[in-house]
């Protein structure tokens, strides 16, 4: 069947901050550069990004990027590439300070610097004291940020294609990346976009679980997108469960809120992580502080009726530090929690906040698969950053605000790579296959011509609550192997979604089963990958972990310092080396070690 075709240079699938970092890029270079979004750019998921972008600029105290590099090693339990690790924290400033000549409305400093906090793993000279590292407009990071790199795509004349869900990547028969097919949500009609290079920045997929301070259309769509065509999917076993979300109803609040001075107690009021992290308490990094929340909680020293949540006191902090700090936090606070943090502590659970894996990449943004025994082969034509991507710089566990450090840095290091490529004539519009749409138009008529099928959001709860069973802030063998069988059976179950109503005008239900596909690949890679991983590492914590010497925390060097790769088809796994090797020859490499804070 004949589909309407565009053809581009280059099309971006996502317009939060990777997707626009990488947009910029292009469009500045001259290239005819289309990004297409679900959303109005502005209201991506970057947007909710709270407590600030790291660098380590020292503005408020003294730091410098080894810091910066030893924390994030130390932060990824060492899965992270310290290759990768390397480039981003050596950006780091660059990225910061360009954003700020965008026009990007920082906090300052007294002397008119831009204004940096405390967050959670950051220190000073290699685990010591906590450094103020983290740039930050408010509890209003992300927004900031995205309004700035919006407006600056606009001069650039990067063209929008709003409200267009991309569909499925098409790849020719030696694998080479030729563009996606779309729809448009408006009108339900599905087309090509035809382009010599394709960047997916399709954020994080955090709704495959119950509770999550994402956003309804994280729905990991590039990664779903990617695994239905063959790409494996890296170390997606690893979630990141951020200690602050407000009990009940998972809203975020920002880390930046300890960053200010905030202090975590239980039921007595005792303030619990002087127990568990002697040395940076609140402050220690994300999985340590939600696994003793979590411990807290289970052991019955938790507050309220129901024992199930712990207390954010800032009570302590001045009115004026919080109105002009957190002013974001006080009002989620009062809407969620009906507390007002002046007053009151915040009631908080952690909540499932980040994918630490996702589509492989190199530092380039290139997408990289194994390949005649070479584990890093890049796909021709095809780029990632951001959220989606594996670049792997978190490794088994992400600091704050590293998240925005990470789609600034590889956002901006795929778009060179493109303009690069596309400069130097690696780049062609190579001939589509007669049938690049067919895959995408055949899961449109099954959901329309399905009968007696099964019920969209009846799918994804029963996914989303298999999620939060067995695949937790705790792990248990157990669970997650009855895990595995029953995510394999939603999946199933997902394969026979209809809707009712088939109408192709804003029909938001289609749009929710095709994003039902793509959540599931991330569900199924996250359950089979956890079940597989013989240890525990980061934001992977199992109880039958056995203890070693060096890591008495079931952390396995000898077998399991390595990447996981997870095949869609015949939901197959592999693994592959960690870099453990620095980029620079003269950078020493973070050597592996107990992890405490
Ligand atoms: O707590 C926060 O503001 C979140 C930051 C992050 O995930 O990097």
């Amino acid at each position: 069947m004949k589909v309407a075709k565009r053809t581009f240079d280059a099309v971006i699938v996502g317009a939060g901050g990777a997707g626009l970092r990488a947009a910029l890029q292009l469009s500045e270079a001259g290239m005819k550069t289309a990004v297409l979004t679900k959303v109005f750019p502005t209201r991506s998921h970057t947007v909710a990004a709270q407590g600030g972008v790291a660098a380590s600029l020292g503005n408020s105290t003294e730091d410098n990027w080894h810091w910066h590099m030893y924390d994030t090693v130390k932060g990824s339990d060492w899965l992270g590439d310290q290759d990768a690790i390397e480039f981003m924290v050596k950006k780091a400033n660059e990225v910061v300070v360009e954003l700020e000549h965008y026009g990007m409305p920082f906090d300052r400093t007294d002397n008119g610097k831009i204004y940096q906090r405390p967050f959670g793993g950051h220190s000073q000279n290699y685990g010591q004291t906590p450094v103020s590292r983290s740039c930050a407009a408010a509890d209003r990071t992300g927004h900031a940020m995205l309004h700035a790199l919006y407006q600056r795509n606009v001069r650039a004349n990067t063209q929008f294609f709003v409200e267009w869900m991309a569909m499925d990547l098409i790849r020719n028969a030696d694998g080479d990346v030729l563009g996606v097919t779309a729809m448009e949500m408006e009108t339900g009609e599905v087309s090509i976009f035809h382009a010599k290079a394709t960047i997916f920045a399709t954020g994080g997929a955090g709704r495959i679980y119950y509770s999550s301070t994402n956003a309804f259309i994280n729905t990991g769509d590039g990664v779903g997108m990617a695994a239905r065509a063959g790409i494996p999917l890296e170390d997606m076993e690893f979630w990141q469960f951020h200690p602050t979300g407000v009990a009940g109803a998972g809203v975020l609040i920002t880390e930046g809120v300890r960053g200010e001075g905030g202090i975590l107690r239980n039921v007595s009021g005792e303030r619990f992580m002087e127990r568990y992290a002697p040395n940076l308490k609140d402050l220690a990094s994300r999985d340590v502080v939600s696994r003793a929340m979590t411990t807290e909680i289970n052991e019955g020293r938790g507050c309220g009726s129901g024992k199930d949540h712990v207390l954010l006191d800032i009570t302590h902090l001045s009115p004026e530090t919080i109105n002009k700090r957190l002013p974001g936090i006080r009002e989620i606070s009062i809407q969620f929690a009906g507390v007002d943090p002046i007053k009151a502590p915040i009631p908080v659970v952690p909540t499932c906040h980040y994918q630490m894996g996702g589509i492989p990449t190199n530092y380039k943004g290139q997408v990289v698969v194994p390949k005649d025994g070479n584990p890093n082969v890049p796909i021709p034509g095809f780029y990632a950053a951001g959220e989606c991507a594996c670049a792997s710089v978190h490794g088994a566990n992400r600091l704050g605000t590293n998240s925005l450090l990470d789609l600034l840095v590889f956002g901006k290091a795929a778009g060179e790579t493109v303009v690069s490529d596309f400069q130097s004539g690696q780049l062609s519009l190579k001939p589509l296959p007669d049938d690049a749409a067919d895959v995408s138009l055949a899961r449109i008529a099954r959901l329309e011509t399905q009968t007696g099928g099964e019920d969209v959001h009846e799918v994804r709860l029963e996914m989303q609550r298999t999620m939060q069973k067995h695949a937790g802030v705790f792990r248990f063998a157990d669970i997650m192997k009855e895990g595995v069988t029953k995510i394999m059976e939603v999946a199933e179950r997902a394969k026979r979604t209809q809707i009712k109503d088939k109408s192709k005008v804003w029909n938001t239900a289609r749009t929710e089963a095709l994003e039902l596909d793509n959540l599931i690949e991330v569900a199924k890679a996250t359950m089979v990958s956890a079940e597989a991983r013989k240890e525990s590492r980061g934001a992977h914590v199992r109880d039958d972990a056995i203890d070693c010497a060096e890591t008495p925390n079931g952390r396995d060097d000898a077998n399991w310092l390595k990447h996981t790769l997870w095949y869609s088809e015949g939901n197959r796994l592999d693994y592959k080396p960690v870099n453990l090797q620095p980029m620079s020859a003269d950078v020493e490499p973070i050597a592996l070690a107990k992890r405490t804070y």
